[in-house]
């Protein structure tokens, strides 16, 4: 493990039980805006076998598991895997957890060659020290035409420098509120900390890409798009806080990609 993955890797050790508790089956945002575009994209047949990668407390594999799939889902996070495996006791047949770090090839190989009709990471990949492992490892853990889809905080929108802006202005006696994201920097990589559910014991470390230093490991293994959904919340007038992501129907805080490689 590289020394930056394993300091990322303490913050999500610290993190993994309450964020747990917290998250439970899904937050609003992953209920609303990562399930759903990641299932149809996915478009899972039953017993397909699905690799999750990344994958928390298990929500996304219970969830998988329930539509059919077979799961091998992993984190780096020991702590996660024990929360994952406590929620999965009813899907014990139909998921398989391993705490594996996604940046180190040799783990990555050991869940399976050409075993997988699909992999999935969730909310994980902005997460990740270094993501050019995984690119070049996933050819080898799918089946041939094998699926890869991943969401993630869209890089454009939602980046840690990304900051939420509202103005308030009275115009000839018209008091109109505009909402706006201002987009500080985006095109150099960069690490930053940050909080994920407000709260948390300990801030964890974002690594910001763009979308085209994003995009290239997976390209430059031989993978295409071939999906894509940017997702928004609908308007909520009753939001509790007055820059909550409910307020911006029109700027997709989260991204979700498919991607193939031909048979
Ligand atoms: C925001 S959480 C998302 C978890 C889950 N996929 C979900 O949607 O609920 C990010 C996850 O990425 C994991 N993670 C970050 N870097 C990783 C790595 N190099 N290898 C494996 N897991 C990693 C963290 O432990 C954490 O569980």
């Amino acid at each position: 493990m590289t020394c930056e993955s394993s300091s990322v890797r303490k913050a999500w050790e610290t993190n993994a039980r309450w964020w747990s508790d917290r998250f439970g089956e899904g937050n609003d945002f992953h209920l609303q805006l990562v399930a759903p575009p990641v299932e149809r994209l996915l478009d899972i047949a039953p017993e397909a076998r699905v690799l999750d990668i990344a994958c928390g407390n298990g929500a996304f594999s219970r969830r998988l598991a329930d539509l059919g799939a077979q799961v091998t889902a992993f984190d780096f996070s020991f702590p996660f895997i024990e929360c994952a495996r406590e929620l999965s006791s009813a899907h014990a047949e139909r998921i398989r957890y391993h705490v594996t770090d996604a940046t180190r090839e040799s783990d990555l190989l050991a869940l399976g060659t050409g075993s997988f009709d699909a992999a999935v990471s969730n909310m994980a990949l902005m997460d990740m020290s270094d993501i050019s492992v995984l690119a070049s490892c996933l050819p080898k853990l799918l089946k041939p035409g094998g699926r890869f889809v991943f969401s993630i905080m869209h890089p454009c929108f939602n980046n840690p420098d990304s900051r939420l802006c509202m103005e308030h202005e009275d115009r000839e006696g018209k008091l109109r509120i505009t909402r706006s994201v201002k987009a500080v920097r985006y095109l150099t990589s960069y690490s930053a900390q940050g909080i994920g559910i407000p709260g948390q014991p300990v801030p964890q470390t974002y690594f910001h890409r763009s979308l085209q230093d994003l995009l290239a490991p997976f390209l430059a293994a031989g993978f295409a798009i071939t999906g894509l959904e940017e997702t928004a919340f609908r308007e909520n007038a009753d939001a509790r806080h007055v820059l909550s992501w409910d307020h911006y129907p029109e700027i997709p805080p989260v991204l979700a990609v498919r991607m193939e490689r031909g048979t």
